[in-house]
């Protein structure tokens, strides 16, 4: 029986979803991604073996499409958001990330895999931990966020992806295994050295630096490496460079 593993990637045409492929795939991991533009894939990536490409709007395809390109596979990873142009933040789909990641959950859980499938989720220092279990964050900083999440829909966004992992799906449940990574200011540069934390270490007004490499590296451990996945598992780690 093989044991290579399969990972449906979403999100992989963007700056750490390129990363994330490239590394998945040197991993020799096969690979299936969902993007609206191949084009934008390096060709050596795009014709790699391992990988397959489907050309759509994630949002758009059904359920069963969705189902169809799910099955089979041991993970699932979220590298979507927000393109930095004033259409994609201030107009819909302004829910991209939430409504992708419980679309994603829903039709993991449809599927009743015998062994858990996991979801890894690209998310932000900027999202609290649920239900207020970040304790590092004083009111001034708390107060801020919430100003922030009234005015940029990005960042409701992706506290309400967040949301919805740990309330909705659970810690427990039988079908999606979940872990959002919490990356700070996001760099370019290789892999290096990363610290993991459960919880916030720098102030919002005095952020740390993230290379893309290593949440791309950290996502490929959670696939690839039980004891990682095992640790992080219902949680939401903090990435930043060491
Ligand atoms: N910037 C930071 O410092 C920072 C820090 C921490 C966390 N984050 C979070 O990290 C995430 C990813 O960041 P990034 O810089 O790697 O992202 P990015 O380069 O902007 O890539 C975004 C990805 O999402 C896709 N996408 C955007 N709008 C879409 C839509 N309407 N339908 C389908 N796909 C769509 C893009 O596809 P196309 O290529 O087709 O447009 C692309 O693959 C974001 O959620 C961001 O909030 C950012």
């Amino acid at each position: 029986m093989s044991t290579q593993q399969t990972v449906l990637l979403v999100g992989g045409s963007g700056r750490t979803g390129m990363r994330v492929l490239e590394q998945l795939l040197n991993r020799g991991i096969r690979v299936r991604v969902i993007v609206r533009s191949p084009q934008k894939l390096p060709i050596s990536t795009a014709k790699h073996p391992n990988l397959s490409i489907v050309e759509a709007n994630l949002l758009s395809l059904s359920d069963e499409d969705l189902l169809r390109h799910i099955s089979g596979c041991d993970a699932v990873i979220s590298c979507l958001g927000h393109n930095i142009s004033f259409n994609s933040i201030f107009f819909p789909p302004r829910d991209l990330v939430q409504q992708a990641t419980a679309r994603l959950c829903r039709v993991i859980e449809t599927i009743r895999p015998e062994k858990p499938i996991k979801f890894i989720l690209m998310s932000s220092v900027s999202v609290n931990h649920p239900r207020d279990l970040d304790t590092r964050r004083g009111k001034f900083e708390k107060t801020f966020l919430w100003m922030l999440r009234a005015v940029l829909p990005p960042a409701k966004d992706n506290q309400q992806a967040a949301n919805f992992l740990f309330d909705k799906i659970g810690t427990d449940n039988a079908f999606a295994q979940w872990t959002a990574v919490r990356p700070d200011t996001l760099l370019k540069g290789d892999v290096s050295e990363y610290i993991l934390q459960e919880n916030f270490v720098s102030s919002l007004f005095a952020p740390d630096n993230t290379n893309m490499a290593n949440v791309a590296h950290f996502m490929c451990e959670l696939v690839t490496n039980s004891e990682a996945w095992d640790r992080w598992k219902g949680k939401l780690p903090v990435i930043t460079n060491a």
